[in-house]
Protein backbone atom coordinates (compact mmCIF):
# COMPACT_ATOMS: atom_id res chain seq x y z
CA UNK A 1 0.00 0.00 0.00
CA UNK A 2 2.50 2.45 1.16
CA UNK A 3 4.97 1.79 -1.73
CA UNK A 4 1.74 2.31 -4.17
CA UNK A 5 1.59 5.72 -2.95
CA UNK A 6 4.94 6.61 -3.46
CA UNK A 7 4.55 5.25 -6.71
CA UNK A 8 1.81 7.86 -7.35
CA UNK A 9 3.76 10.65 -5.79
CA UNK A 10 6.90 9.98 -7.65
CA UNK A 11 4.75 10.00 -11.43
CA UNK A 12 3.05 13.44 -10.11
CA UNK A 13 6.01 14.76 -9.12
CA UNK A 14 8.18 13.81 -12.67
CA UNK A 15 4.58 14.94 -14.16
CA UNK A 16 4.95 18.33 -12.92
CA UNK A 17 8.99 18.26 -14.05
CA UNK A 18 7.77 17.56 -17.19
CA UNK A 19 5.14 20.23 -17.43
CA UNK A 20 7.67 22.83 -16.50
CA UNK A 21 10.03 21.68 -18.74
CA UNK A 22 7.24 21.82 -21.90
CA UNK A 23 6.52 25.12 -20.71
CA UNK A 24 10.05 26.58 -20.77
CA UNK A 25 9.97 25.14 -23.58
CA UNK A 26 6.66 26.68 -25.12
CA UNK A 27 8.21 30.27 -24.39
CA UNK A 28 11.42 29.29 -25.80
CA UNK A 29 9.62 28.13 -29.61
CA UNK A 30 7.82 31.22 -29.79
CA UNK A 31 11.04 33.60 -28.82
CA UNK A 32 13.09 31.90 -31.14
CA UNK A 33 10.26 31.96 -33.88
CA UNK A 34 10.15 36.10 -33.36
CA UNK A 35 13.95 35.93 -33.83
CA UNK A 36 13.84 34.33 -36.76
CA UNK A 37 11.15 36.74 -38.57
CA UNK A 38 13.34 39.35 -37.42
CA UNK A 39 16.42 37.96 -38.85
CA UNK A 40 14.45 36.81 -42.43
CA UNK A 41 13.09 40.95 -42.35
CA UNK A 42 16.05 42.75 -41.82
CA UNK A 43 18.38 40.74 -43.35
CA UNK A 44 16.55 38.61 -45.59
CA UNK A 45 13.98 41.15 -47.28
CA UNK A 46 16.54 44.55 -47.28
CA UNK A 47 19.39 42.28 -48.46
CA UNK A 48 17.18 40.97 -51.65
CA UNK A 49 16.16 44.41 -52.40
CA UNK A 50 19.64 45.34 -52.40
CA UNK A 51 19.44 47.88 -49.62
CA UNK A 52 22.49 46.85 -47.40
CA UNK A 53 23.09 50.05 -45.15
CA UNK A 54 20.02 48.50 -43.43
CA UNK A 55 22.06 45.74 -42.36
CA UNK A 56 23.93 47.82 -39.69
CA UNK A 57 20.84 48.45 -37.91
CA UNK A 58 21.87 46.10 -34.74
CA UNK A 59 25.33 45.60 -36.03
CA UNK A 60 28.06 48.40 -36.75
CA UNK A 61 29.77 45.73 -38.90
CA UNK A 62 26.69 44.19 -40.50
CA UNK A 63 27.26 46.02 -43.84
CA UNK A 64 30.94 47.67 -44.54
CA UNK A 65 32.03 49.26 -48.20
CA UNK A 66 34.57 47.76 -50.05
CA UNK A 67 34.69 44.63 -47.34
CA UNK A 68 33.44 41.85 -50.03
CA UNK A 69 34.51 38.99 -47.75
CA UNK A 70 33.84 40.59 -44.68
CA UNK A 71 29.91 41.49 -46.33
CA UNK A 72 29.87 37.78 -47.62
CA UNK A 73 30.40 35.70 -44.67
CA UNK A 74 27.76 38.25 -42.65
CA UNK A 75 25.11 37.42 -45.29
CA UNK A 76 25.77 33.69 -44.91
CA UNK A 77 25.89 34.04 -41.19
CA UNK A 78 22.89 35.75 -41.01
CA UNK A 79 20.80 33.17 -43.95
CA UNK A 80 22.22 30.05 -41.53
CA UNK A 81 20.92 32.24 -38.51
CA UNK A 82 17.58 32.03 -40.48
CA UNK A 83 18.16 27.95 -41.14
CA UNK A 84 19.15 27.43 -37.47
CA UNK A 85 16.82 29.46 -35.79
CA UNK A 86 13.90 27.32 -37.52
CA UNK A 87 15.11 24.01 -37.76
CA UNK A 88 16.19 24.11 -34.13
CA UNK A 89 12.91 23.58 -31.94
CA UNK A 90 11.27 21.34 -34.80
CA UNK A 91 14.03 19.08 -34.35
CA UNK A 92 13.28 18.58 -30.58
CA UNK A 93 9.39 18.28 -31.15
CA UNK A 94 8.60 14.83 -29.72
CA UNK A 95 5.50 14.83 -32.45
CA UNK A 96 7.17 16.18 -35.69
CA UNK A 97 9.93 13.48 -34.59
CA UNK A 98 7.70 10.58 -34.40
CA UNK A 99 5.25 11.27 -37.28
CA UNK A 100 7.62 12.30 -39.51
CA UNK A 101 10.83 10.80 -39.27
CA UNK A 102 12.65 11.32 -42.76
CA UNK A 103 11.84 15.24 -42.28
CA UNK A 104 13.70 14.82 -38.98
CA UNK A 105 16.36 12.71 -40.79
CA UNK A 106 16.69 15.65 -43.30
CA UNK A 107 16.55 18.48 -40.59
CA UNK A 108 18.90 17.28 -38.28
CA UNK A 109 21.46 17.30 -41.30
CA UNK A 110 20.95 20.03 -42.53
CA UNK A 111 21.21 21.22 -38.52
CA UNK A 112 24.42 19.68 -37.73
CA UNK A 113 25.75 21.18 -41.04
CA UNK A 114 24.51 24.67 -40.48
CA UNK A 115 25.99 24.44 -36.96
CA UNK A 116 29.44 24.42 -37.95
CA UNK A 117 29.56 26.43 -40.64
CA UNK A 118 27.48 29.16 -38.53
CA UNK A 119 29.92 28.59 -36.28
CA UNK A 120 33.25 29.16 -38.38
CA UNK A 121 31.64 32.16 -40.48
CA UNK A 122 30.89 33.24 -36.86
CA UNK A 123 34.54 33.00 -35.79
CA UNK A 124 36.05 34.88 -39.06
CA UNK A 125 33.11 38.06 -38.23
CA UNK A 126 34.59 37.87 -34.47
CA UNK A 127 38.42 37.95 -34.56
CA UNK A 128 38.75 39.02 -38.69
CA UNK A 129 36.39 41.33 -38.73
CA UNK A 130 36.27 42.76 -35.56
CA UNK A 131 33.04 42.68 -33.36
CA UNK A 132 30.79 44.96 -30.60
CA UNK A 133 32.05 43.68 -27.29
CA UNK A 134 35.58 43.85 -28.31
CA UNK A 135 38.34 41.02 -27.35
CA UNK A 136 36.08 39.85 -24.04
CA UNK A 137 32.88 39.27 -26.24
CA UNK A 138 35.08 37.81 -28.76
CA UNK A 139 36.58 35.27 -26.66
CA UNK A 140 33.20 34.30 -24.79
CA UNK A 141 31.48 33.66 -28.62
CA UNK A 142 34.13 31.69 -29.41
CA UNK A 143 33.65 29.25 -26.47
CA UNK A 144 30.13 29.12 -27.89
CA UNK A 145 31.39 28.28 -30.72
CA UNK A 146 33.59 25.33 -29.83
CA UNK A 147 30.32 23.61 -27.30
CA UNK A 148 28.32 23.57 -30.67
CA UNK A 149 31.16 22.36 -32.46
CA UNK A 150 31.87 19.82 -29.62
CA UNK A 151 28.03 18.82 -29.58
CA UNK A 152 27.19 19.44 -33.18
CA UNK A 153 30.12 16.14 -33.46
CA UNK A 154 29.18 13.83 -31.04
CA UNK A 155 24.86 13.85 -32.01
CA UNK A 156 25.81 13.01 -35.21
CA UNK A 157 28.27 10.53 -34.72
CA UNK A 158 26.23 8.75 -31.89
CA UNK A 159 23.19 8.94 -34.56
CA UNK A 160 25.48 7.52 -37.06
CA UNK A 161 26.75 4.46 -34.27
CA UNK A 162 22.98 3.87 -33.15
CA UNK A 163 23.02 4.81 -29.86
CA UNK A 164 20.07 7.26 -29.63
CA UNK A 165 19.77 7.82 -26.26
CA UNK A 166 23.19 8.95 -26.17
CA UNK A 167 22.47 10.88 -29.55
CA UNK A 168 19.14 12.85 -28.36
CA UNK A 169 21.40 14.04 -25.09
CA UNK A 170 23.98 15.61 -27.09
CA UNK A 171 20.91 17.23 -29.49
CA UNK A 172 19.64 18.68 -26.59
CA UNK A 173 23.25 19.91 -25.68
CA UNK A 174 23.55 21.32 -28.94
CA UNK A 175 20.13 23.13 -29.29
CA UNK A 176 21.10 24.59 -26.38
CA UNK A 177 24.42 26.24 -27.32
CA UNK A 178 22.98 27.29 -30.93
CA UNK A 179 20.50 29.17 -28.57
CA UNK A 180 23.11 30.67 -26.75
CA UNK A 181 23.18 33.93 -28.77
CA UNK A 182 18.98 33.85 -28.31
CA UNK A 183 19.83 33.87 -24.48
CA UNK A 184 22.37 36.46 -24.58
CA UNK A 185 19.71 39.12 -26.23
CA UNK A 186 17.12 37.47 -24.06
CA UNK A 187 18.40 37.95 -20.61
CA UNK A 188 20.70 41.34 -21.59
CA UNK A 189 17.32 42.63 -22.48
CA UNK A 190 15.69 41.34 -19.19
CA UNK A 191 18.85 42.94 -17.67
CA UNK A 192 18.08 45.94 -18.96
CA UNK A 193 14.24 45.83 -18.06
CA UNK A 194 15.09 45.26 -14.35
CA UNK A 195 17.37 48.11 -13.90
CA UNK A 196 16.09 50.40 -16.52
CA UNK A 197 19.11 50.68 -17.94
CA UNK A 198 23.22 49.40 -18.42
CA UNK A 199 23.89 48.78 -15.03
CA UNK A 200 27.58 47.03 -14.52
CA UNK A 201 28.32 47.24 -17.77
CA UNK A 202 29.26 50.41 -19.87
CA UNK A 203 27.05 50.86 -22.95
CA UNK A 204 30.06 52.63 -25.47
CA UNK A 205 32.33 49.51 -25.05
CA UNK A 206 29.75 46.98 -24.20
CA UNK A 207 32.31 45.63 -21.62
CA UNK A 208 31.50 45.35 -17.79
CA UNK A 209 31.01 42.16 -15.20
CA UNK A 210 27.12 42.29 -16.01
CA UNK A 211 27.82 41.40 -19.31
CA UNK A 212 30.37 38.65 -18.71
CA UNK A 213 27.68 37.50 -16.12
CA UNK A 214 25.06 37.47 -19.01
CA UNK A 215 27.51 35.92 -21.66
CA UNK A 216 28.37 33.04 -18.96
CA UNK A 217 24.87 32.44 -18.40
CA UNK A 218 23.88 32.53 -21.87
CA UNK A 219 26.40 30.81 -23.74
CA UNK A 220 28.34 28.44 -21.72
CA UNK A 221 25.54 27.72 -18.30
CA UNK A 222 23.13 26.16 -20.32
CA UNK A 223 24.72 23.17 -21.78
CA UNK A 224 26.15 22.45 -18.36
CA UNK A 225 22.82 22.58 -16.28
CA UNK A 226 21.00 20.57 -18.26
CA UNK A 227 22.84 17.91 -16.60
CA UNK A 228 20.66 18.53 -13.38
CA UNK A 229 17.93 17.95 -16.14
CA UNK A 230 18.79 14.62 -17.13
CA UNK A 231 19.60 13.22 -13.60
CA UNK A 232 16.65 14.77 -12.18
CA UNK A 233 14.64 12.95 -15.00
CA UNK A 234 16.21 9.44 -13.97
CA UNK A 235 16.71 10.01 -10.25
CA UNK A 236 13.82 8.39 -8.06
CA UNK A 237 14.38 11.03 -5.61
CA UNK A 238 11.57 13.75 -5.40
CA UNK A 239 13.12 16.59 -4.09
CA UNK A 240 15.52 16.85 -7.17
CA UNK A 241 12.67 16.90 -9.41
CA UNK A 242 10.87 19.37 -7.08
CA UNK A 243 13.83 22.04 -6.94
CA UNK A 244 14.64 21.70 -10.55
CA UNK A 245 10.76 22.09 -11.51
CA UNK A 246 10.49 25.42 -9.69
CA UNK A 247 13.86 26.66 -11.03
CA UNK A 248 12.44 25.55 -14.39
CA UNK A 249 9.40 27.88 -13.30
CA UNK A 250 11.32 31.02 -12.37
CA UNK A 251 13.52 31.06 -15.62
CA UNK A 252 10.53 30.44 -17.64
CA UNK A 253 9.35 33.84 -16.48
CA UNK A 254 12.32 35.39 -16.75
CA UNK A 255 12.79 34.20 -20.14
CA UNK A 256 9.04 35.29 -21.25
CA UNK A 257 9.92 39.02 -19.41
CA UNK A 258 13.53 39.27 -21.34
CA UNK A 259 11.65 37.49 -25.10
CA UNK A 260 8.92 40.17 -24.34
CA UNK A 261 11.44 43.16 -23.80
CA UNK A 262 13.66 42.15 -26.71
CA UNK A 263 10.73 41.41 -29.43
CA UNK A 264 9.57 44.94 -28.20
CA UNK A 265 12.96 47.23 -27.69
CA UNK A 266 15.13 45.33 -30.18
CA UNK A 267 13.12 43.46 -33.00
CA UNK A 268 10.14 44.51 -33.99
CA UNK A 269 11.76 48.26 -34.06
CA UNK A 270 14.06 47.07 -36.55
CA UNK A 271 11.49 45.11 -38.29
C1 LIG B 1 24.39 29.53 -33.68
C2 LIG B 1 23.49 30.45 -33.74
C3 LIG B 1 23.71 31.89 -34.10
C4 LIG B 1 22.74 32.74 -34.51
C5 LIG B 1 21.27 32.40 -34.64
C6 LIG B 1 23.36 34.03 -34.77
C7 LIG B 1 22.68 35.15 -35.17
C8 LIG B 1 23.25 36.39 -35.40
C9 LIG B 1 22.55 37.58 -35.76
C10 LIG B 1 21.04 37.69 -36.00
C11 LIG B 1 23.44 38.59 -35.88
C12 LIG B 1 23.19 40.06 -36.29
C13 LIG B 1 23.03 40.93 -35.06
C14 LIG B 1 21.56 41.04 -34.68
O1 LIG B 1 20.76 41.42 -35.54
O2 LIG B 1 21.22 40.72 -33.52
C15 LIG B 1 24.75 38.02 -35.60
C16 LIG B 1 25.91 38.73 -35.63
C17 LIG B 1 27.12 38.22 -35.31
N1 LIG B 1 27.39 36.93 -34.92
FE1 LIG B 1 26.07 35.41 -34.76
N2 LIG B 1 24.70 33.92 -34.51
C18 LIG B 1 24.97 32.64 -34.10
C19 LIG B 1 26.20 32.13 -33.72
C20 LIG B 1 27.37 32.83 -33.70
C21 LIG B 1 28.65 32.32 -33.30
C22 LIG B 1 28.90 30.90 -32.79
C23 LIG B 1 29.55 33.33 -33.44
C24 LIG B 1 31.02 33.36 -33.16
C25 LIG B 1 31.82 32.37 -33.21
C26 LIG B 1 28.83 34.48 -33.92
C27 LIG B 1 29.39 35.72 -34.20
C28 LIG B 1 28.71 36.83 -34.64
C29 LIG B 1 29.35 38.13 -34.86
C30 LIG B 1 30.81 38.47 -34.65
C31 LIG B 1 28.35 39.00 -35.30
C32 LIG B 1 28.51 40.46 -35.66
C33 LIG B 1 28.27 41.27 -34.41
C34 LIG B 1 28.84 42.67 -34.51
O3 LIG B 1 28.80 43.27 -35.58
O4 LIG B 1 29.28 43.16 -33.50
N3 LIG B 1 27.51 34.16 -34.07
N4 LIG B 1 24.59 36.69 -35.31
Amino acid sequence: MSSSISITKSKSKSKVLKRSVNLWFVVIVIGQFIFALYILDLYGVNGLAGDFERWNAASPHGYVEQDLWGNLFFGIHMALAAIITIGGPLQLMKKVRTKFPTFHRINGRIYIFTAFLISIAGLYLSWVRGMVGGLIGAIFITCNAALIMVCAFYAVRLAMNGKLASHRKWAIRLFLAVSGVWFFRVFLMLWLTIFQGPVGFDLETFQGPALNMIYTFSYIFPVLFVEFYFRAKESKHNKGQWTLSVFMWVLTACIAVGTFSATMGMWLPRM
